[in-house]
């Protein structure tokens, strides 16, 4: 058995968690709350420096609860990006001390394929197109010839940003896009807003100011909902073309905005239509945590991937089709 430490902290969510092959060992974590205004890198990055000392101490009470102790741990892994610069320096320094004390291999992972990866794990799906929809990023993606292709992607904001800055717009905290779910649940009327699609790429930045613009003239839940139903429309329709030029009859959903059951529902109704699957993980599994590094921690430690300390280096801007998926194939 193969036992994994794994450090979350690319933006909002600093987390700790033990992952084996067999299950979640323990996870513990502590989020950043913006006082007003969205998330500052480096205030952000102190949260996580306050924090990390009790998060980690928590996951290894935790393992040591269920039995284990420090020397069953095989590896330390840590997002290695993308993410906010401030926030990952501070956990990757913190992993790089760890894995010293420890005696052990340190893993980078990159924080989008551990989004997917958990996603398979958790819902059981084995060839899905993946359509990745968090604050920093919005991407369709699929797995071919040894790695996570990006199919279309958004060419601005990422839609879980689109929403929080309308959010913060209406004066909500952050993060805003469970309470513009809320105010868009109560919507009846649809309020013209800018579709754009342009062939597998997406943009949402125009959206924000449509909807801050339409807020003058139109009830505030009609916004909402409009600015949800035409933004999960794109996200649809580029999902459901990739799968149709893939031919592949699966697709998962991964990332913090997946927790939207409007947007569930869209690809529900989508998946069904076209009679392909559906799988969506548990919520604490699409939004940022430390059991998916852990557990990408895990099949890259397997398949004999481990990071040397001179190339732990943070990569803020990490693609997902940077990285050689080595585990993939072993497995089949
Ligand atoms: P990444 O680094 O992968 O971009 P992230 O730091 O944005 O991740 P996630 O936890 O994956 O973190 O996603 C957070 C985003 O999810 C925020 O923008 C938040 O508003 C959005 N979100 C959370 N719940 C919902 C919801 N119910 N409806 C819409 N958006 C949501
Ligand atoms: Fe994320």
């Amino acid at each position: 058995m193969t036992l994994i430490l794994g450090l979350e902290g690319t933006a909002w969510n600093l987390s700790a968690a033990l992952v084996s092959e067999e299950r979640v060992i323990h996870e513990a974590e502590s989020t950043y709350k913006p006082l007003y205004g969205g998330i500052h890198p480096r205030e952000a990055a102190q949260h996580h420096a306050s924090e990390l000392k009790n998060v980690v101490t928590q996951a290894l009470r935790g393992a040591k609860k269920e039995g284990f102790s420090l020397d069953d741990i095989d590896a330390v892994a840590f997002s290695q990006g993308p993410g906010m610069g401030p926030c990952i320096r501070t956990v990757a320094t913190a992993a790089r001390a760890l894995s010293i004390s420890l005696k052990t291999p340190l893993i980078g992972v990159n924080h989008c394929i551990a989004h997917i990866e958990i996603g398979r794990w958790q819902c059981g799906t084995k060839d899905p197109v993946v359509l990745y929809v968090s604050g920093a990023n919005s991407q369709v993606l699929a797995y071919r010839s040894g790695r996570y292709r990006i199919l279309g992607e958004t060419l601005d904001i990422g839609i879980g940003n689109a929403l929080d800055k309308f959010a913060r717009y209406l004066g909500l905290s952050h993060p805003g896009g469970p309470k513009i779910e809320e105010l868009a649940s109560k919507g009846t009327e649809y309020v013209y807003m800018p579709y754009v699609v342009k062939g597998m790429d997406l943009s949402f930045s125009g959206l924000t100011t449509s909807a801050k613009d339409a807020i003058n003239h139109h009830k505030t839940e009609d916004v909402c909902y409009s600015l949800q139903e035409t933004a999960f429309a794109m996200l649809t329709e580029v999902a459901e073309r990739a799968m149709a030029h893939l031919w592949k009859d699966e697709m998962l959903l991964a990332g913090g905005v997946g927790a939207n059951r409007r947007l569930q529902q869209m690809l529900q109704t989508m998946c069904h239509d076209r009679g392909a699957k559906f799988f969506v993980p548990e919520n604490k599994y699409l939004k940022d945590n430390g059991t998916m590094i852990a557990y990408l921690g895990l099949l890259m430690f397997n398949s004999g991937e481990t990071t040397p300390i001179e190339k732990s280096v943070v990569k803020p801007n990490y693609r997902p089709d940077e990285v050689e998926v080595t585990w993939r194939d072993k497995s089949k």
